[in-house]
């Protein structure tokens, strides 16, 4: 019956004005609906078959693009019902809990995408780096990643506050005087921030509107750029694959003895050499049913996470009561801990050096190996030092999270509780 209508709109005047082309048939029709469809243009008409396989890219890019838009469309439904004031955020809270029709399901959506998208922009880096995707030609596109990385943690970050409870309030008040600590325009930037010089009305509303509107729309701007650049760049990084050619500045800087394609114009980079036609296969459906499929798979864990787990929400922000410990955003923690040993370490060298060295690494790390492989042998010094922050990073993180208690004191979470803390 639905098919019937669906077929009936599709064949109608209306439905041909708007789905130009039909469920392809031919390799043509395959083709026609890569390019002329809006959201299958940002991908070539086909696309090379090792790029298909799972352990090329394991989803993670495409995973956190799926998360931006459950994120997206769920923050918009929670809008309706959330005001950015100090006196009506946390009973809106509990409205959305108690009151609001599944309510309680939409925000826990949106707060384990929330973390889920941390987390898989991180392991998208991550793959990235394994593979040495982020050389020649895609250096701009992994610069365009860790903007895309910095304004993922902002945005967790601004939304962090906006439940306005007890664990809200004290994870922003550490976390900017974290960013206090550095030097020069550490207390400005907190300044800024919170539009005063503690966690109030003005810091609630600065963050709400940069959480809804400014680090949405240039991460979206920024997403739709990676795309682009993925594709301009000749697809995804294989082994294998041709030496970009010099950045073309002007046509007339190119050898005029040469014959040029379009394509090759358009790019400034020679097409990739060696592929041949068979190693190929059509967007349609081969890459989109895997992307639907991947959607699908997404939007699913987080709706049964969402089922099973609620979102924290404890007491009502109590400006004068901080709990103990207070800590930051579970992945300020690894800062936080190096803060509790030397602030000028964890609050300024630490942070500022591996925002450098992520921009620094593809221009200082240009040598054409590895591309396309998973941790090439030729690559064995970059691998290892990447291995060692990481795991340094991942225990600092666990140790704040799990390990630390009252005052900051070493403690072991399977500790059972003396009877008088119960
Ligand atoms: C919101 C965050 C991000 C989104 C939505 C995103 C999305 C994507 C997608 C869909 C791809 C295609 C292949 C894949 O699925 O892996 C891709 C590739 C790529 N991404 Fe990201 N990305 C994000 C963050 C980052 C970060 C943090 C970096 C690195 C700092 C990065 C660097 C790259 C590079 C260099 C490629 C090309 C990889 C290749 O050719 O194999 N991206 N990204």
């Amino acid at each position: 019956m639905l098919l019937q209508l669906w077929k009936q709109f599709r064949d109608s005047r209306v439905g041909r004005s708007v789905f130009r082309v039909g469920v392809p048939a031919s390799n043509l029709e395959r083709a026609q609906a890569a390019v002329s469809s809006f959201l299958l243009h940002f991908q070539p008409a086909k696309v090379n078959r090792r790029t298909l396989q799972f352990s090329a890219t394991l989803g993670l890019g495409l995973i956190s693009l799926y998360l931006f838009i459950i994120l997206t469309v769920t923050g918009v439904l929670l809008m309706f019902y959330y005001v950015p004031s100090t006196n009506q955020a946390y009973q809106d809270m509990k409205d959305l809990e108690f009151v609001v029709t599944a309510g309680l399901v939409l925000r826990n959506m949106h707060r384990w995408a929330a973390h889920l998208m941390v987390i898989s922009v991180l392991l998208h880096l991550c793959r990235v780096f394994y593979t040495a995707a982020y050389k020649a030609p895609r250096e701009f596109n992994w610069l365009v990643g860790v903007c895309l990385l910095l304004l993922t943690l902002g945005l967790s970050f601004t939304g962090y506050l906006l439940p306005w409870d007890q664990l809200a309030f004290w994870a922003i008040t550490v976390g900017t005087s974290i960013a206090a600590y550095a030097p020069v325009v550490g207390e400005k930037l907190k300044f800024l921030l919170l539009g005063g010089n503690v966690v109030g009305q003005s810091a609630l509303l600065r963050f709400y509107v940069l959480h809804v509107v400014v680090l949405p729309l240039a991460a979206l701007f920024l997403m739709a750029v990676h795309l682009w650049r993925v594709r301009k760049d000749g697809g995804l990084a294989q082994p294998g694959e041709a030496e970009p050619a010099q950045t073309v500045v002007g046509l007339a800087e190119l050898p005029q003895n040469k014959t040029y394609g379009l394509m090759e114009l358009a790019r400034g980079t020679t097409p990739a050499v060696g592929v041949q036609p068979e190693e190929e296969v059509f967007t349609w459906p081969n890459l989109v049913f895997r992307e639907m499929l991947l959607f699908l798979g997404v939007t699913a864990l987080v709706l049964v996470l969402a089922i099973f787990w609620n979102a924290p929400l404890e007491e009502l922000a109590n400006p004068v009561h901080p709990p103990n410990p207070a800590k930051a955003p579970w992945y300020f923690l690894g800062l936080q801990e190096l803060v509790a040993h030397s602030a000028f370490w964890g609050g300024v060298v630490v942070p500022a050096l591996i925002v450098v060295a992520l921009v620094m690494l593809p221009y200082l790390d240009r040598k054409r190996v590895g591309i396309g492989v998973w941790f090439a042998r030729e690559r064995k010094l970059a691998v290892t030092i990447f291995t060692v922050c990481l795991v340094a990073a991942t225990v600092l993180t666990l140790v704040g999270s799990a390990f630390r208690g009252p005052n900051w004191a070493l403690q072991v979470p399977w500790k059972p509780l003396a009877i008088e803390e119960r």
